[in-house]
């Protein structure tokens, strides 16, 4: 496993707890969040439908609630301790651990991938391998959506929900997403960039939704 791969699993695995609790009912303030969602499950349904995977799951806090709008989802995370969480809260649906790039699944499986923070953590050169990833493990016409701070700089973090840690989390361009992902044979069908609205929130966050061509 390369180097930001073990640090980031590292991180996780000392907050998921932590990140856990108080991520836990976030989603029920967060009123752009809860749009972009059910707009991104209405794409899904609406292209016929098929199983989707959220990768970078966390707690599953996510993929619960596109399983609750009606997807049929399960979730995938790096770090075993996050996917213990999703599992001890979330009995009724599957969580896998698994990294991106190099992904257990099938080519041409899965109707959507969902990427909710989790492309954050990976060194900006290499996410033409993640994106080349979901495109192979997606239909023709599913849908990725993914989610992201926007911005240039990288920061690294010392500490986090209480604890010591130390991993990298990159800030992205919307623009140069989207050209990542023409590259990767996505077309982006939506993009929503949206003010910093929170306490803990300190630059603009960027949701984007693409169609595999
Ligand atoms: C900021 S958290 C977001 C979790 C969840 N999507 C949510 O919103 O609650 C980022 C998650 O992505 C996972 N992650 C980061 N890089 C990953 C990779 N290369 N493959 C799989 N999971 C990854 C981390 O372990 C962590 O659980």
């Amino acid at each position: 496993m390369t180097d930001y791969l073990q640090t980031t699993r590292t991180a996780y695995d000392t907050v998921a707890a932590d990140y856990a609790e108080l991520l836990r009912d976030h989603l029920a303030g967060s009123t752009w969040d809860r749009a972009v969602l059910g707009a991104y499950t209405e794409l899904v349904q609406a292209a016929g439908g098929g199983r989707v995977a959220e990768i970078g799951c966390g707690p599953g806090r996510i993929t619960e609630h596109l399983h609750r709008l009606g997807l049929d989802i399960h979730g995938v995370d790096l770090s075993p301790e996050m996917v213990a969480v999703a599992r001890k809260w979330y009995p009724h649906l599957d969580f896998h651990v698994g990294e991106m790039p190099g992904l257990s699944i099938e080519d041409g499986a899965l109707a959507g991938v969902v990427a909710w923070y989790s492309i954050i953590h990976t060194p900006r050169e290499r996410l033409p391998e993640i994106f080349a990833d979901f495109h192979r493990i997606m239909a023709p016409g599913g849908h990725l959506l993914v989610a992201f701070q926007v911005g240039d700089e990288v920061r690294h973090i010392e500490h986090a929900y209480g604890h010591d840690i130390s991993c990298d989390a990159y800030r992205l361009s919307p623009e140069k997403i989207t050209e990542q992902l023409g590259e990767a044979k996505f077309s982006v069908v939506s993009t929503l960039v949206r003010e910093p609205s929170e306490e803990f929130e300190s630059t603009q966050q960027a949701y984007l939704i693409a169609r595999k061509q």
